[in-house]
């Protein structure tokens, strides 16, 4: 069902400092900051030859990263993106199979204006897993 991995994100305490490391310090190719306030951060997406990283930034008061950053104030991998053919197949079966989809379970439109869904992070050995309809 899982096909290319889409994208690793990663929530930032400082987003200018985290793209100038990858843009000066690893030579990727680094977007200008994105504001998604539908989902409560300040992205900053990063091209890579084989899939992309978004470093993830707060945005607002209730954004879903603040708590993450909280908790981990260097910063960490904040959940991984997998892409799927068909995004209400693949919710119904991982319900069937007992995986927690988070919110009621319909797609919202994710950063790159596509569905996308969250499982939850204990169904997935600890790593909260995006699916983006490609
Ligand atoms: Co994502």
């Amino acid at each position: 069902m899982i096909g290319r991995l889409n994208h690793v994100a990663i929530a930032v305490p400082d987003l200018q400092a985290a793209a100038a490391r990858y843009r000066d310090t690893l030579g990727a190719v680094v977007r200008d900051p994105q504001d998604e306030p539908d989902h409560g951060v300040t992205v900053v997406f990063i091209e890579l030859p084989n899939t992309k990283i978004e470093l993830l930034h707060p945005l607002g008061d209730d954004s879903p990263v603040r708590g993450f950053l909280d908790k981990n104030p260097s910063g960490g991998i904040h959940h991984l993106c997998y892409e799927v053919e068909d995004i209400l197949a693949a919710r119904d079966k991982l319900r069937a199979d007992g995986a927690r989809v988070l919110g009621d379970g319909t797609p919202r439109i994710g950063a790159h204006g596509k569905p996308v869904l969250f499982l939850h992070p204990k169904d997935f050995d600890g790593c909260l897993v995006e699916l983006e309809q490609v």
